[in-house]
């Protein structure tokens, strides 16, 4: 189960993202926004950062106007390793050596062509398990 979350700057991203999943079978939980209003991304980042720690959901995609906000606010819940990606060199690099739990994207930095190669890159490659990483991601929960 994937978390989702996004505000009104991801919205119209968030529901391409939502599509692919779906074509790719792939079960989510959406903890909104739900319209296109304007809201406060740090409510939708904790949410799907909650989500992700209490297990609920095994990793978690927020999307905001830049990415920024919304990954700053799901970072501050400890456990939380959200990465900001524009590419998928990024998207891969930080399963494999951050094992980054969360994705968050720009909806006004990326385009959903790009977009949902991130999300397929992040969702389908998995942590190295290599004992360098594991040591610095340990120092980071430290
Ligand atoms: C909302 O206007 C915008 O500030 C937000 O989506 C995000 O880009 C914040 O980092």
């Amino acid at each position: 189960m994937i978390a989702l979350g996004c505000d009104h700057g991801g919205f119209d991203l968030m529901q391409e993202v939502k599509k692919h999943l779906e074509d790719r079978k792939i079960e989510y939980k959406d903890f909104g926004t739900f319209t296109k209003d304007s809201c406060d991304y740090p409510d939708y980042g904790k949410k799907v950062a909650e989500a992700v720690i209490s297990k609920e959901c095994e990793l978690g995609i927020l999307i905001c106007g830049t990415g920024i906000g919304i990954s700053i606010a799901a970072n501050k819940v400890k456990g939380i390793r959200a990465a900001l990606c524009t590419d998928c060199f990024t998207a891969q690099a930080t399963r494999e050596h951050n094992n980054a739990n969360i994705l968050a994207m720009g909806g006004r930095v990326i385009g959903p062509g790009v977009a949902l190669k991130i999300v397929d890159t992040f969702l389908d490659t998995p942590f190295s398990n290599d004992e360098r990483h594991i040591r610095r991601i340990n120092l980071i929960e430290d």
